[in-house]
């Protein structure tokens, strides 16, 4: 067995979408590597069932919560606190070395090589290229290592309030010491428009080795016919929509018919999906509130007013008063494409 593991975290059963179609793509890829996903008790047991299919360790972790709303204010991103609850992933001291990834980012090409690198080895964020952006990285899992990022977090906290600003102050030389620490950006593209360089994307499109859905609209989110199967990218994605409809491959080959109603959030909606059938009414239902929950989650109140679950308790109570709901109005529509 492989002493080397590729790790990813899902507080939720919406983002275990996105875990579920990661690990369907590192294995298309051909990784000779484990799989292990960290779990938070939220996760739900159908849901965990079926990421023991695809991970070699689901591991449950209690949720870590930076709880800073200002900092977090200023990353435009409330709902992202939890994101300390990666800090977890030093503590699978079973394996040697690991790369902790995203449940958002997709791998497109085999990057085994990544475990020939050292602690804390990750590609520059985009949007301040002297931080390294936390959603792919290698590290040593050790329980020291987890004691001391704990201590520093409740000492110094994060200046984004999520696990980006912390890992940056605590490993701090990143940016000057050890250019090997430095992986090349196609190992953590960022595939939203307004963070990315179009014609360098075209240019290199064909190295890119792992593709991450940085920012709020996941591929999870995107419009989805599931008549034909085609996912409908907006415009702001429209240079990676090959790629968006590669997430959905993954999704309906691999993830679809393992979901089930007894999971929560999106997931459990999308297990009601019948793909390539002509849609009921019911599921044409579906694909609206999908249209609708889409619109919503490009708005800014992510974790108030317009957290999925609300949006959710919204929908469902709008489809229970009223069987066909109209579709979302003109100027509702404009926020997707
Ligand atoms: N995450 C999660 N539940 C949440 C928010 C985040 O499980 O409610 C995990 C998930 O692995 C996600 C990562 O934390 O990929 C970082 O969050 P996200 O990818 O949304 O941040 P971004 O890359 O968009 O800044
Ligand atoms: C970033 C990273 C993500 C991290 C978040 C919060 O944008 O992509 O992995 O969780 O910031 O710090
Ligand atoms: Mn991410």
């Amino acid at each position: 067995m492989s002493k080397f593991a590729w790790v990813t975290l899902t507080t939720n059963d919406t983002y275990s979408l996105g875990a579920l179609v990661l690990a369907h793509s590192l294995r298309r890829a051909g990784t000779a590597h484990q799989l292990a996903v960290l779990v938070t008790p939220s996760v739900s047991e159908a849901m965990r069932q079926r990421l023991q299919d695809v991970y070699n360790v689901v591991q449950e972790v209690n949720v870590l919560d930076s709880q800073d709303a200002a900092n977090l204010a200023l990353l435009a991103r409330p709902e992202l606190g939890v994101t300390f609850t990666k800090l977890h992933c030093w503590r699978l001291v079973q394996f040697e070395k690991c790369v902790f990834l995203d449940a958002d980012t997709l791998v497109l090409q085999n990057c085994d090589e990544l475990f020939e690198r050292e602690e804390l080895s990750a590609a520059p964020d985009v949007s301040w290229p002297d931080c390294f952006n936390s959603g792919v990285f290698v590290y040593r899992p050790s329980l020291e290592t987890f004691g001391k990022i704990t201590e520093f977090a409740v000492q110094h906290g994060s200046f984004d309030g999520g696990d980006q600003g912390l890992l940056n102050l605590y490993f701090d030389d990143w940016a000057q010491s050890d250019i090997k620490k430095h992986l090349p950006f196609i190992y953590n593209v960022a595939a939203f428009a307004s963070y990315c360089y179009l014609p360098a994307f075209k240019q290199f499109r064909d190295k890119i080795k792992i593709l991450h859905f940085a920012g709020k609209l996941k591929p999870w989110l995107i419009q989805f016919n599931s008549e034909n199967r085609q996912a409908l990218t907006p415009t702001e994605y429209a240079h990676a929509a090959d790629l968006i409809q590669f997430w959905w491959n993954i999704f309906c080959d691999n993830v679809h018919q393992q979901l089930s109603d007894a999971m929560a959030g999106l997931a459990g909606a999308l297990s009601q999906l019948r793909l390539g059938e002509q849609r009921t009414p019911e599921q044409e239902a579906y694909e609206q509130l999908m249209r609708r929950q889409c619109w919503e989650a490009g708005q800014i109140d992510y974790a108030g007013r317009d957290s999925f679950d609300n949006i959710w308790k919204k929908i469902t109570q709008t489809l229970e008063s009223k069987p066909s709901p109209s579709p979302p109005k003109e100027e509702d529509k404009s926020g997707t494409s």
